[in-house]
């Protein structure tokens, strides 16, 4: 009686309902760093609700030995290697997880088109729904694929394309129209399934290599709203409506995240995967014939003119995420503090290598809310500020975003540090950011560099603050 109430299809509904309140919920409190990890624990319950709803549901068979060694596999894998990534290694993570999604939903419809004979009697919106959540799965398994070994320097994060590449990628989506339509029209042949499959694998390998290592966040944002579509494409197919509603929200943030990533950058999403930026070799300074000269300066030097300061503002950035900085920054907010020196966070919404990443680390170290200011806030604090001090940033603040035409950056908005007092930047060399170009900030008048390891260059400034 309790069993048969359980696995009734409109309990198992309801449940469904639940779970996607959950998932709305949870991604809605995502919005904010007081709120995120509660957002993730809330949208998580809905995930496991959603996923004992589908076990309960009597489509699924009986195949239980299956089902379990699937999940422990899962969790065994998945549980420690989300436990111990580093948060630098978090974009790949995220595309790992993001093709596994893809493939399965590849897989899937692979799986439908052998249960039903090649698709033969299948009603024609579902044929199609089934062959794009194939072809899209598949480019997002093999992309995201991809994703992770450039980020993970597999293979060389340098854009490589084969000549012809356009063509290419062109006659391999031709085959795969083609194979669809000769399925959707009646063949049943499973060659021509596999074929498609094998296409959009060829496309979503060749659509990525040619994409810079660093443009892989935005392009695993594209690649992960890719997932949710083809989900929601085999829940139309397999009649599940938490497949279609997860999917399309998905679909649907990772398509917003894109956007907004992309504009945060001043570039298109056709200009991104086109490919070809942020593999370039870095301009080394004077390179141009320009003459530059850079003012460095010494921990013991910065740290007195921070100590005689009313505002510091610390604009962080990549560097303090690989310097792994932050708790030594959160010490060094402290001991100004005491001094009553009034410290502010710029935090830019492309700084670091991933949404948020400037956050998370600061979250990580305490650093309360209300001193982080995003870039609309900080900028116009910044014409009363005494002191920047950046830390492992570059292109985030680079003013050739604004003044110069002829930057690959420009348009792009940035942290106007250049408007405070004075600059200090705290980085190892006078190596370019992410966008490979020179940054006329660090041989501006009121710029000093202190040269050395973020997190060691604080700790320093932070000592020789507390002998003063
Ligand atoms: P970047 O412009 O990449 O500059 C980081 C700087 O940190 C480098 O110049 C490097 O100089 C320094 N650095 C590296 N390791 C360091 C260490 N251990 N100690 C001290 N300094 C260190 O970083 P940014 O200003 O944060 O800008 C982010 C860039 O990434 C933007 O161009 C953005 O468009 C791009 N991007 C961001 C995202 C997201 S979503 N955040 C996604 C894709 C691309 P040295 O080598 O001389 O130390």
């Amino acid at each position: 009686m309790f069993a048969s109430f359980l696995q009734d299809p409109d309990f198992i509904r309801v449940c469904y309902i639940v779970a996607f309140v959950l998932f709305i919920v949870g991604l809605g409190r995502l919005t904010g760093p007081r709120t995120a990890v509660s957002g993730n624990r809330i949208a998580a319950v809905g995930m496991a609700i959603a996923v004992i709803a589908t076990l309960l549901d009597q489509r699924m068979g009986s195949n239980w030995v299956l089902i379990v060694a699937a999940v422990v596999v899962g969790t065994a894998v998945a549980v420690p290697a989300a436990r111990n990534v580093k948060m630098t290694a978090m974009p790949q993570m995220v595309a790992l997880f993001n093709g596994v999604g893809g493939g399965a939903i590849a897989l899937i419809s692979w799986g439908e088109f052998r249960h039903s004979d090649g698709f033969a009697d299948v009603e024609l919106y579902i044929v199609i729904a089934a062959l794009l959540a194939a072809i899209i799965g598949s480019v997002s398994f093999w992309g995201s694929n991809i994703a992770f070994a450039k980020l993970q320097e597999l293979i060389d994060g340098k854009p490589i394309a084969l000549p012809g590449q356009q063509v290419i990628n062109i006659a391999l989506l031709g085959v795969c129209v083609g194979l669809s339509v000769a399925i959707a029209t009646g063949t049943t042949s499973e060659w021509a399934f596999v074929g498609i499959l094998i296409a959009a694998a060829l496309l979503g390998t060749f659509v990525v290599l040619p994409i810079g290592g660093a443009d892989m966040p935005v392009v695993i944002s594209l690649l992960n709203a890719f997932t949710g579509l083809s989900a929601a494409a085999a829940g139309i197919a397999l009649d599940n409506v938490a497949l279609i509603v997860g999917g399309m929200i998905v679909g649907a943030s990772g398509s917003i995240l894109t956007n907004l990533m992309a504009q945060a950058m001043n570039r298109s999403i056709p200009s991104i995967v086109a490919g070809g930026f942020g593999g370039a070799t870095a301009i080394a300074a004077g390179d141009d014939g320009v003459d530059r000269t850079v003012r460095s300066t010494s921990a013991s030097d910065a740290a007195v003119q921070m100590a005689y300061a009313s505002q510091v503002m610390i604009v962080p950035g990549y560097g303090m995420a690989v310097a792994q900085a932050q708790h030594a920054v959160r010490e060094l907010t402290l001991e100004l503090e005491k001094r009553g020196v009034e410290v502010m966070f710029a935090v830019h919404p492309v700084a670091g290598r991933m949404p948020g990443h400037m956050n998370v680390l600061l979250a990580e170290a305490d650093v309360p809310y209300d001193q982080l200011k995003e870039m609309d806030d900080a900028n116009p604090q910044f014409a009363r500020t005494d002191v920047s001090l950046i830390i492992g940033a570059n292109d985030v603040t680079n003013p050739a975003a604004n003044d110069d035409p002829s930057s690959p950056i420009y348009g792009m908005p940035i942290l106007e540090v250049d408007r405070s007092r004075s600059v200090i930047v705290l980085k190892r060399s006078m190596s370019s950011g992410f966008a490979g170009i020179d940054n006329p900030l660090f041989y501006a008048d009121g710029t000093s560099m202190l040269f050395g390891d973020a997190k060691g260059s604080v700790q320093e400034i932070t000592s020789e603050l507390s002998e003063l």
